[in-house]
């Protein structure tokens, strides 16, 4: 049996595991010697990095610690929250195991607590659930075996069987109960929940975990760098409209981890729960959950790689979407473009800046609130934009796609008859309901607003009848759906919030406010599929979800949908924007990790507002934004209706040089972009990629957040601090060449230092590699048709591959229907061919036009083309690099290139 398994490696566990054999024999647990006299000193000798706190929801006295049975001991202040001064003595009453049982799924067992917690509600007798679902995938849930608790909604795979073999074993301690999770081929401790007690109560449930180290990534949304801060550190999720902040609740929840280990295997956590929540890390290392409600419904993912971990939590919460080609360019906005004329002069702008370049830089318009009548949704106002969807067509003809925004609040103080998604909503009962039963009223945009359940089938099509009246109209490419945390600018409603227990919760979590209906609507408002209370969360994700399903119905095309609000599977319906980030130096440095962390997520099309949203640019920083923007998986460049202009055109042209050169390297690399997408919506692979997810076995990598890849073989160094024209960089161990001269820098694992001028970013191309490139046409749809570029990048050994995955960058399901192009390049011994791995007819027009090879050691005698001598080449010896011209070898018929040294 599996959890006696790998006993290899003598660990403080062994106690525990002894106890295991008991449970084994008897399948009931030992009875414990009973505690019921107050802690002794002895017992609060805790050291101060494992103390867990036992006063969380309140301050207290010495003598209210103690009374609870608790150790008090003042501390200083370090980290947002502190060391706890009254924490809990190992002897603190938690549940007992019993009756553990082996099912056909994994085991089952009775948790009982005979002593209340200082909780309400303590739920006594508790099922534990634990599933072996595949080899690297545990799965566990505690739920209340009398009542079915709130779960939540959100489409898992369910597994009948047990893995036969698996990575990890699990052993169970009785008393208290707890679970210890082990990597089998290491013997180390990933998780062990003996470490503070459970406690299970209807509002209030935690459970704490050691860390098996101090690296630790995810837990989104928050303002952070990428390798967690353990140091009494309390993150918060309860989806939230605030402008992006240290140790505040953001727009959205993703409550999900990765935890490298030493030697740089790895493994991830997922707590499927949407309730307003806390994790408390503290540098033990140790991990505390705390939520509000629902379940404890836990997955483990083992990995080992990093990569896999990833995969395997995207196995979980779906895979990402496939985005259109078109949505890989460059999107244009602000708040404050008031009239179609002036959204239509921007567009002209941007087009009269293509001199010098003969590039316009922009694929995709948008609008804001600006275009709506009284800021309503589904409506336009007849003067300022009376000509909408005229504006809309005219820049289709112009080759610019067109997306404007939408909010979920409704208006609801119009003329009865006058403002038809209102009128309707309120007929088909789409709208979320207060204690009374009536639409609760909040105040948003337009006025007083009421708020569409989206967990309610009937707003599905509501919402998609609306979407698509506007669409007959308006011809609109794709939805930006903003304010769906959902955020109101009155507490609650504007009648306030009834008194009871949703509302006042026994324990609020660290939200900022204070208060659950702090920019929101009331907690015990009621939803289709529960209260808002258990939804919250999922509110944002909840309308993706709805507009990603109107759209596909209205436009059978692939929806393109950016979202602020966002919750664990986001990623599988629509992009996101970080939201409101103030146009400064240290906002353009946390877009990283924030970019590196969502792709974790399974959320790849993400970016961050280039040159910032509120406050005002300066020249020098929305041109290194611009640059780092252009390595954006999701580039858009928008503003808030205020701040001093930022589009491209407003600066000098040495900034718009710069800017441009950094859009030409992005546009020029898009067949790679589009392959890494097909990548992360075929296999749970991310896009713009941390360091230490490519090299794992590199501890240098693991706190690496200024620099990135686009997938495996593009480094990207920007200069985020201002006045510098130097960059330092890491590169891992390989060669790395510099695309613009093609010189290769050999490193054994080193941090050099770059030239960075204004007009530069610095890019590598990883040896061992080839890229799929194209030389850019005026937007994506003229790239798309100019002829393809590979871009070979050898190892010292010679060798290269890289892939294309093609289609018409439009319809739906290519993948899945099978309606695609699939080619893998290859180079070894001076030959470069490649495979037909499927060729559909979207490769019929595609030619390969020119080869470019990197760390050719020496000039060629002679190169061949599918055996035919070719004279139109160019070798330079300074930098090794071979140039293989005028080639028009269509894309799915079979190639052999040689070059004879
Ligand atoms: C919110 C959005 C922002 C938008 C504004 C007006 O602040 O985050 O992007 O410009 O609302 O709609
Ligand atoms: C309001 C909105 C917020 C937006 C801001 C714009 O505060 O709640 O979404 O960011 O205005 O400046």
């Amino acid at each position: 049996m599996s959890m006696q398994g790998s006993m290899g490696r003598r660990s403080s566990a062994d106690s525990v595991c002894s106890l295991l054999m008991l449970i084994l024999i008897s399948a009931v647990c030992p009875v414990a010697p009973s505690q019921e006299t107050g802690p002794s000193p002895l017992q609060c000798s805790v050291s101060p990095n494992r103390r867990f706190d036992c006063v969380p929801e309140k301050c207290v006295s010495k003598e209210e610690c103690e009374a609870r049975g608790c150790c008090y001991s003042p501390a200083g202040d370090k980290g947002n929250i502190g060391q706890p001064w009254c924490f809990f003595p190992p002897s603190y009453p938690s549940y007992k195991m019993f009756n553990l049982t082996q099912t056909d799924r994994g085991y089952n067992a009775t948790l009982k607590r005979s002593v209340g917690t200082f909780m309400p509600h303590d739920i006594m007798t508790l099922q534990l659930e634990v599933l072996f679902e595949t080899e690297s995938r545990l799965h566990f849930t505690i739920k209340d075996p009398a009542k079915k608790r709130y779960e939540v909604p959100i489409p898992t795979p369910q597994v009948s069987g047990k893995a036969s073999s698996t990575l990890f074993d699990v052993q169970f301690s009785c008393d208290p109960f707890g679970l210890i999770i082990r990597r089998k081929s290491s013997g180390l401790i990933l998780l062990n929940t003996t470490v503070a007690p459970l406690i299970f109560a209807d509002q209030f449930l935690q459970i704490s975990t050691s860390l098996p180290s101090g690296y630790l990534y995810g837990l989104g949304e928050h303002l952070t760098a990428l390798n967690l801060s353990l140091q009494w550190n309390r993150l918060t999720f309860w989806n939230r409209d605030l402008r992006p902040s240290k140790d505040s609740n953001l727009y959205g929840s993703h409550p999900f981890y990765l935890s490298m280990e030493e030697g740089g295997q790895s493994h991830g956590v997922f707590l499927l729960n949407s309730n307003a929540m806390d994790v408390l890390l503290q540098e033990a290392p140790a991990l505390t959950w705390r939520t509000t409600g629902g379940i404890l419904d836990f997955y483990v993912f083992l990995g080992p790689e990093p990569k896999s971990v990833i995969r395997q939590y995207q196995d979980i919460i779906g895979y990402p979407f496939m985005p259109p080609y078109w949505s890989l360019g460059f999107h244009l906005c602000r708040w404050g473009y008031s009239t179609s004329n002036c959204t239509r002069q921007v567009v002209k702008n941007m087009r009269d800046a293509k001199i010098p370049l003969l590039f316009s830089l922009q694929d995709v318009q948008w609008n804001d609130i600006d275009y709506m009548d009284a800021m309503r949704d589904f409506t336009y106002d007849q003067n300022r934009f009376g000509d909408f969807p005229e504006m809309v067509k005219e820049f289709h003809q112009q080759g610019v796609k067109y997306i404007m925004i939408l909010d979920p609040a409704i208006s609801s103080s119009n003329t009865p008859g006058s403002y038809p998604p209102y009128d309707d909503g309120l007929k088909r009962g789409v709208f979320i309901t207060d204690d009374e039963g009536k639409p609760l009223v909040g105040k948003v945009w337009p006025g007083l607003t009421v708020f569409p359940d989206f967990t309610m089938p009937e707003t599905f099509s509501w919402w998609y009848d609306m979407v698509k009246l506007f669409h007959d109209q308006v011809p609109f490419d794709g939805i930006w759906i903003d304010m769906n945390e959902p955020s109101n600018f009155v507490q609650g409603s504007v009648d306030g919030c009834p008194n009871n227990e949703l509302e006042n919760p026994p324990y609020v979590p660290g939200v900022v406010g204070g208060s659950l209906r702090s920019t929101t609507i009331c907690a015990s408002s009621q939803q289709h599929l529960s209260s808002h209370y258990n939804l919250h969360n999922l509110y944002g994700l909840s309308e993706a979800v709805a507009t990603h399903y109107a759209l596909v119905k209205i436009l059978k095309k692939r929806p393109f949908i950016i979202s602020r609000s966002t919750f664990a599977s986001h990623g599988h319906y629509a992009g996101h924007w970080t939201g409101d980030v103030v146009s400064s130096w240290e906002q353009i440095y946390y877009s990283v990790p924030a970019i590196l962390l969502f792709n974790m997520f399974g959320v790849p099309m993400v970016g961050a507002d280039i040159c910032g949203f509120g406050g005002n640019t300066t020249e020098e920083l929305c041109v290194r934004w611009s640059q780092l923007g252009a390595f954006y998986p999701f580039m858009r460049n928008h503003n808030d209706h205020d701040s001093v202009s930022q589009e491209p055109y407003v600066f000098s042209s040495e900034a718009q040089k710069a800017i441009k050169s950094a859009l030409l390297i992005r546009y020029t690399l898009l067949p790679y972009l589009y392959t890494l997408f097909h990548k992360a919506h075929s296999s749970g692979e991310t896009v713009a990629r941390a360091l230490f997810i490519e090299f794992p076995t590199d501890p240098n990598t693991w706190t690496i957040d200024r620099q990135y890849l686009w997938g495996e073989a593009l480094l990207i160094t920007p200069v985020l601090e201002q006045g510098k024209t130097t960059v330092n960089a890491y590169f891992p161990t390989g060669t790395w060449y510099a695309p613009e001269s093609g010189t290769g820098i050999q490193s054994k694992g080193q941090w050099l230092m770059l030239p960075a001028p204004l007009d530069k970013i610095n890019v590598h191309i990883r040896g061992g590699y080839i890229l799929p490139a194209q030389v850019p046409g005026m937007n994506t749809e003229e790239s798309r048709k100019n002829k393809l570029l590979l871009v070979v990048a050898l190892t010292p050994d010679g060798v290269a591959r890289g892939d294309l995955f093609w289609d018409d960058g439009v319809s739906l399901g290519t993948f899945e229907r099978q309606d695609y192009t699939h080619v893998v390049f290859l180079a070894a011994n001076n030959i470069l061919l490649n495979e037909l791995i499927r060729v559909n007819s979207q490769a019929d027009g595609l030619k390969l036009g020119m080869v470019n090879v990197y760390g050719v050691p020496s000039p060629p005698k002679k190169v061949l083309i599918n055996g035919i001598a070719s004279e139109d080449y160019s070798y330079t010896l300074d930098t090794k690099v071979l140039i293989i011209k005028s080639l028009s070898l269509p894309i799915g018929q079979q190639f052999v290139i040689t070059w004879t040294l």
